[in-house]
């Protein structure tokens, strides 16, 4: 049995199946509702029933006031949906929608997926996972050691974090985490932090920029309007600077192959003299790189002032291309993080 759900006042509308509740079959499909211990004890998941009849699938501890039964207000945590609805529950839109937390995961498992990159998956208890949108960072420590990372993974899985970690730039951090924590271990989470987020209404066509461990907020960003079901255009130019495909080439190839509002651009340069302690790009091979995305831009799409710039690389670089980019396609719809390479 299916039901569609409304959300005023965004008019978003989604199908819940079976007996799932409410409030997980929206993060599900990508929905920023309000949200925290998803268990009935904070409340803070409450919203109004307009239309529509719910049934209580969970124990809830948290209690209604009687001006909030009489309103119909319920938890979207504990109810799911026994009719075709109408709620009214907000959605967070904007950075300063999302609190500050503070949570200690656990280290599940560390893939060094290249002498220079490993992928870290981290995992929070089931009754406080993180709230977080597409693309923001957040601050990681472990053994007194701490630095601020993109979360490369989707929020509609709020529980199961992944990280980037670039062992080349030698961080007492990144030696930490690496080579003296085994799975299993504490990791605390402060955040989340950053406005580096997808433009969700009005969706607009988009590039996204990418220099190679640049892709961790990118990939939360695509996953993300992957489970919002984007319908503009989504186009990835993703460079491997070190002579090898991408470290997540497959999966993007996957994108492409499965969505067809999806193209992934990959191209793999070998850079001269790349300084390996430095965190960005040298001059020169920061040049060399632009112009090629800017030349694959132009020869990619007919009209690029009309799309959305999602840039991830270093500083030097980034700052650059933004200069580059407004001069050559006239286009202020640029957003940016800076990530070290
Ligand atoms: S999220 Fe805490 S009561 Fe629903």
């Amino acid at each position: 049995m299916s039901h569609t759900i409304t959300l005023l006042p965004s008019n978003h509308s989604f199908t819940l199946e079976g007996s799932t509740s409410i409030l997980e079959t929206a993060l599900e499909k990508g929905l920023n509702l309000n949200y925290g211990c998803t268990n009935g004890k904070c409340g803070k998941c409450r919203a109004q029933v307009k239309i529509g009849k719910v049934e209580k699938i969970k124990h809830q501890d948290f209690n209604f006031t009687a001006a909030e039964k009489n309103k119909n207000i319920i938890l979207m945590c504990t109810c799911t949906a026994t009719s075709d609805l109408v709620i009214e529950a907000d959605l967070a839109n904007n950075d300063i929608d999302i609190p500050y937390q503070e949570i200690k995961a656990k280290l599940k498992k560390i893939n060094s997926i290249t002498d220079y990159t490993s992928i870290i998956h981290l995992q929070t208890p089931r009754t406080n996972t993180l709230r977080f949108l597409a693309g923001q960072n957040i601050n990681l420590i472990v053994n007194n050691q701490s630095a601020c990372y993109p979360i490369a993974s989707c929020p509609c899985d709020d529980r199961n974090l992944e990280f980037h970690i670039n062992s080349k730039n030698n961080s007492e951090f990144s030696n930490q985490l690496l080579n003296n924590t085994n799975t299993g271990a504490s990791i605390e989470l402060n955040g989340p932090y950053g406005k580096f987020k997808l433009q969700e209404t009005p969706q607009m066509p988009t590039i996204f920029f990418v220099v190679d461990s640049g892709f961790a907020p990118i990939k939360s960003l695509i996953e993300h309007a992957i489970s919002l079901d984007y319908e503009e255009k989504l186009i990835l130019f993703l460079f491997s600077t070190h002579n090898t495909k991408h470290y997540y080439h497959n999966l993007c190839r996957s994108w492409d192959d499965a969505l067809d509002n999806f193209t992934y651009m990959p191209i793999t340069i070998e850079l001269k003299s790349l300084n390996e302690k430095y965190y960005d790009l040298e001059v020169h091979n920061q040049n060399l790189i632009i112009n090629h995305f800017l030349n694959a831009v132009s020869n990619k799409c007919q009209s690029p002032e009309q799309f959305h710039y999602y840039l991830s690389a270093g500083k030097n670089t980034i700052d650059q291309m933004i200069l580059k980019l407004s001069t050559k396609f006239h286009t202020n719809n640029i957003q940016f993080d800076y990530v070290p390479l």
